[in-house]
């Protein structure tokens, strides 16, 4: 079957998050399997720069506004692994310093970013490939199943094509005043309670939520938690509604990049039978960070992470004190609101012996971290499924994380008696717990024989893209024989 990927954005062109990784790998699984996959990527100025000769394949598409016509070009990405890549390219909307906005925050006209995106997908399909099956991601690829069942209802060559939506976080939405609506020529009875409106808000994840086919998120227990007030952010009774066509399939990883075996960022290769090679890797990351003098019992607590609200840095700056009178060392790497990363600035200017902190975006580093740390934090408020806790396990690094989404789901607590488990989990989400799950870990790092036990249980978990991507292909089976 030919699948179409939208998504905002997908390695190796564009990245901010674990989004770029999965759009990176799912579909060169699909097409191992035999599919034809085409994704669609906002040419921001990143791609450019990632591509700077792409071929034009549609010169002009005409996008109507309200006020006058945007014009789109496609440009041709090549073909990766067997899959195709297209480029949205529109530059007084792409062509900018950030992807989303700056300093962790949005621009104004997203809204209108990501609804000519939407609509020059759909256009551009029609000329290059009509696809069995759509699959967007997030808000900002969440119109295009509002488009297909509303304002392209008549159109006799997408009108058959189903959409699949993934949610890859429920706390981003694309939120916009009404006045959206004329402006991207969206017809008002679309803006009711049931559709588009959000309390008088254009809303383009619940549009996403009502018109998809099917609803994916990227664990089970996230597809249980985003169905409750406490994690639907306002839209659980719509997800609700919905719930039989709601799944969870959590994510896999791509262990091309991820493996500790092979990978090319770091210092040494180490296997789950040949550690030796990890203590090099710590030696290499303490050196990036300046550490010195850390003896082989201290354990390093590595964080890579967006530094915003979801990710717990609030936490970890509450135990800063407590944390510091333990024997250890913390290094972090992360972007992200200018309110988090002075938390963590500040942690490390009280203690500069013991914690350091880089902000930056930087995946040669994130790369060492995951391999010379001992142990991996991730305090999440919510974790869709969440990456680097799965990384972890693959490198030897013993993930420390809250029993939230994904990391619930791919994390199992020690137990000392039966040696088995793969990390340590807390539930509240309060500093007590948080500082209790990390000394349970200090205290087991002495002991090097169920340390190394530990290490082991997690590198031997296997979470490549295999298995998810069997039961995508599932999924799209399903809705393109209900729309047939
Ligand atoms: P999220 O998508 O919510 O940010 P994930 O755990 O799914 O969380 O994925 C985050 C991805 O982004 C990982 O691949 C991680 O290594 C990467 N990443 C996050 N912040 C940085 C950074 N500052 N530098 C390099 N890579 C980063
Ligand atoms: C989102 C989530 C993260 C997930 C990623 C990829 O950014 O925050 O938990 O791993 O998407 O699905």
């Amino acid at each position: 079957m030919h699948i179409v990927f939208a998504a905002s954005e997908g390695l190796p062109f564009v990245k901010t998050g674990g989004l770029a990784d999965v759009v990176g790998a799912l579909p060169q699984e699909l097409a191992k399997l035999g599919h034809q996959v085409t994704v669609y990527v906002p040419r921001y100025r990143q791609v450019a720069k990632h591509v700077p000769e792409a071929p034009v394949l549609i010169a002009s598409l005409t996008v109507p506004f309200d006020y006058y016509n945007r014009f789109a070009r496609i440009l041709d990405g090549g073909k990766r692994k067997g899959v195709r890549y297209l480029f949205v390219d529109c530059p007084e909307l792409f062509d900018r310093e950030e992807v989303y906005g700056p300093q962790g925050g949005e621009y104004a006209d997203n809204g209108e970013r990501f609804g000519l995106y939407c609509r020059a997908v759909l256009e551009a399909s029609k000329q290059l490939g009509v696809p069995d099956v759509f699959h967007a991601h997030d808000w900002q690829a969440a119109l295009i199943p509002v488009l297909l069942r509303s304002t392209y209802y008549f159109d006799p060559v997408l009108r058959r094509v189903p959409c699949v939506l993934t949610i890859h976080n429920m706390g981003y939405q694309g939120k916009f005043a009404s006045g959206l609506m004329p402006r991207l020529l969206l017809p008002w009875n679309l803006f009711t309670m049931d559709k588009l409106e959000h309390y008088d808000q254009v809303n383009f994840l619940k549009g996403g939520i009502v018109y998809a086919d099917a609803i994916t998120t990227v664990s089970c227990k996230y597809a249980a938690e985003i169905a409750t007030p406490e994690f639907g952010y306002e839209l659980d009774t719509v997800l609700r509604r919905r719930n039989g066509e709601l799944v969870g399939i959590l994510n896999g990883v791509d262990y091309a990049e991820w493996d500790p075996a092979t990978d090319r960022n770091i210092a040494a290769h180490y296997t789950e039978r040949k550690l030796d090679g990890k203590a090099v890797c710590r030696r290499d990351l303490l050196h990036a960070f300046a550490l010195e003098n850390v003896a082989e019992t201290t354990p390093v607590v590595g964080v890579v992470s967006r530094f915003v609200t979801q990710k717990g840095i609030d936490l970890i700056a509450q135990i800063a004190d407590g944390l510091a009178k333990e024997e250890m060392v913390l290094v972090a790497l992360g972007t992200g609101e200018p309110y988090y990363e002075n938390l963590l600035r500040e942690f490390a200017e009280r203690y500069p012996q013991k914690v350091r902190v880089r902000i930056a975006y930087d995946n040669v580093l994130a790369h060492k971290i995951e391999a010379g740390a001992d142990m991996f934090l991730m305090p999440s408020h919510y974790e869709p499924c969440g990456l680097n806790q799965i990384y972890s396990l693959k490198y030897g690094t013993v993930p420390v994380v809250r029993a939230t989404g994904g990391l619930d789901d791919t994390v199992e607590e020690w137990n000392a008696e039966l040696g088995t488990g793969t990390g340590f989990k807390f539930h509240g989400y309060n500093p007590e717990d948080l500082l209790a799950a990390l000394q349970r870990a200090f205290a087991l790092f002495q002991d090097k024989k169920s340390w190394q036990k530990l290490m082991r249980n997690g590198m031997a978990q296997e979470y490549s893209w295999k298995k998810p991507a069997q039961e995508y292909v599932g999924v799209y089976e399903r809705v393109i024989r209900q729309r047939s």
